[in-house]
């Protein structure tokens, strides 16, 4: 993994000019180099803001470092206690040079050494340790115990379900939705090529065959167009993914499911609280998943959910669920079942999550609000899909960073990690891997090639602090130059 940068991609000779001034601190995306003599010893520092003034007062860019650095700023001995050094961090002074005895740099702290901003993290500060504790005090700890069938209930309460199936994760939850609809060999199974691997995985676990199709350019979901041009005689049924948290066009594929006769199973692991035409996702198809994985937005640890809307295939559910044994005749085997069980301990998690589903869901919509703006400010951004009839879940905050931006995808991610902020590069296109590109399609995918080569997404844990997202600010105002935007 890597860090923030090194000392030297700070230190600059105090013979070299501000241009020279301006390329280092272009390379080392900190906004600030320290200014040593042929000893190598801290005679000053340079930031960008003192760049731009010098440029504003007509400075010439051949002019010298050390006739315009600043001369009075705060340094420490590198034997300092690290506590020390730290607490002399803020928002204002970001980075401390530190010397040795002869007064030689040789290290700096800047806050993204001491802080990394995460992806994504869990909350689990309400009543999680309660429930759990409830568990193991009681010994229900597997999967018989109260808190399972409370969890499946909220959960389908919450999002208007009827009938809801707990499971051991969102991936399981797709394979079992499609092995109750009877998915199988000879069969084939509509899938967008931007999405988590666990969607195409689980139709390849029935032995039914995967068709990947494009999304479509501005929900970055399943393409309509090209569903109907993948349809076949074999095609059985179609699984939308509401992608980070937007919901896809559901009227538009019940349409056409209806119109062709296929079934619909919405793997709605990534949108908890997205909602299309004020329904949540999930419960339109006649199967629909969701995931509980730690990054989601709430969470088991590991842990997923079906939906139904048949009642007979609810019951199937429960029994493939549970080895496919018969529920009137033990140990009596119906069908080549499997254990996709949640655990009590995992569902008592659950339920505390969804005590603060809506606080939850609400922080990542502020978020969003916030990451909207500064991206917007930089103006090398296409911001998050939005639709007019959709609820974005915003799970994980992803923008495009458009071509004409004067940095590539990839050198972003790694400045961003540079000033201690976590980010992600959208998924890979399907299509492009070993395992699923011989499978046949129609597509040409124009718009999950581009998404997929130029999104990236953004810290989103609903815990993240002010002080993160003024980092985070900080970060993209000197990457691109532009106004810092506060939280
Ligand atoms: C779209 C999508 N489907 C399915 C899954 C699988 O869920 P799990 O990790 O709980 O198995 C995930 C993510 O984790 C996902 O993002």
């Amino acid at each position: 993994m890597q860090t923030a940068p090194d000392i030297k991609d700070l230190m600059l000779s105090n013979k070299a000019s501000l241009k020279d001034a301006l390329a280092l601190i272009d390379k080392n995306a900190q906004g600030i180099c320290f200014i040593v003599d042929d000893k190598n010893k801290l005679i000053g520092l340079l930031t960008d803001g003192d760049i731009r003034r010098c440029i504003l007062n007509n400075s010439a860019l051949d002019v010298k470092v050390e006739t315009v650095m600043q001369k009075t700023f705060t340094s420490f001995p590198v034997t300092t206690p690290q506590e020390i050094v730290q607490s002399k961090l803020s928002n204002t002074i970001r980075h401390i040079p530190l010397v040795d005895q002869n007064n030689v740099l040789v290290d700096y702290a800047c806050f993204s050494r001491t802080h990394r901003t995460p992806i994504m993290q869990p909350l689990l500060n309400g009543n999680e340790l309660a429930y759990v504790s409830d568990c193991i005090n009681t010994g229900w700890i597997s999967s018989q115990g109260a808190y399972v069938k409370r969890f499946e209930k909220e959960f389908a309460e919450y999002c208007g379900a009827q009938y809801a199936v707990a499971v051991s994760n969102g991936t399981v939850a797709l394979h079992l939705a499609l092995a109750a609809l009877d998915i199988k060999a000879g069969d084939e199974v509509i899938v967008p090529d931007l999405t988590f691997a666990a969607s195409i995985n689980a139709i390849i676990y029935t032995g039914a065959t995967p068709i990947i199709v494009d999304v479509d350019a501005t929900t970055w979901t399943i393409s309509l167009e090209d569903i109907e041009k993948n349809i076949t005689p074999r095609t059985k049924a179609i699984m939308p993914v509401h992608l980070y948290g937007h919901p896809c066009h559901m009227d538009e594929i019940m349409a056409l499911a209806k119109k062709h006769n296929l079934l619909v199973v919405e793997d709605a692991a990534e949108a908890i609280g997205g909602k299309y035409k004020g329904k949540h996702v999930g419960t339109f198809g006649e199967a629909a998943t969701f995931s509980f994985f730690g990054n989601k937005t709430i969470t088991t640890g590991e842990g997923g959910m079906v939906f139904f809307k048949d009642k007979a295939m609810y019951e199937k559910a429960l029994v493939l669920r549970d080895h496919g044994m018969s529920k009137e005749k033990k140990y009596w085997h119906d069908y080549v079942g499997f254990n996709y069980r949640m655990t009590n301990l995992q569902a008592a998690i659950g339920c505390a999550q969804l005590e603060r589903i809506d606080e939850f869901v609400e922080a990542k919509r502020k978020l969003a609000t916030f990451y909207n703006k500064i991206l917007s400010a930089t103006g090398n951004f296409i911001l998050p899909p939005q639709e007019s009839w959709a609820t974005n879940g915003y799970w994980l905050y992803t923008a495009i960073l458009k071509d004409t931006a004067n940095i590539s995808r990839d050198e972003l991610m790694d400045k961003m990690l540079k000033n201690g902020v976590e980010t992600r590069a959208v998924f890979f296109p399907l299509h492009e891997m070993p395992p699923y590109k011989n499978y046949p399609t129609k597509s040409t995918f124009k718009n999950a090639n581009h998404i997929s080569a130029q999104g990236i997404s953004l810290p989103s844990s609903v815990n993240i602090t002010q002080e993160e997202l003024d980092n985070m600010s900080n970060a993209l105002h000197s990457i691109f130059k532009t106004q810092h935007i506060s939280a």
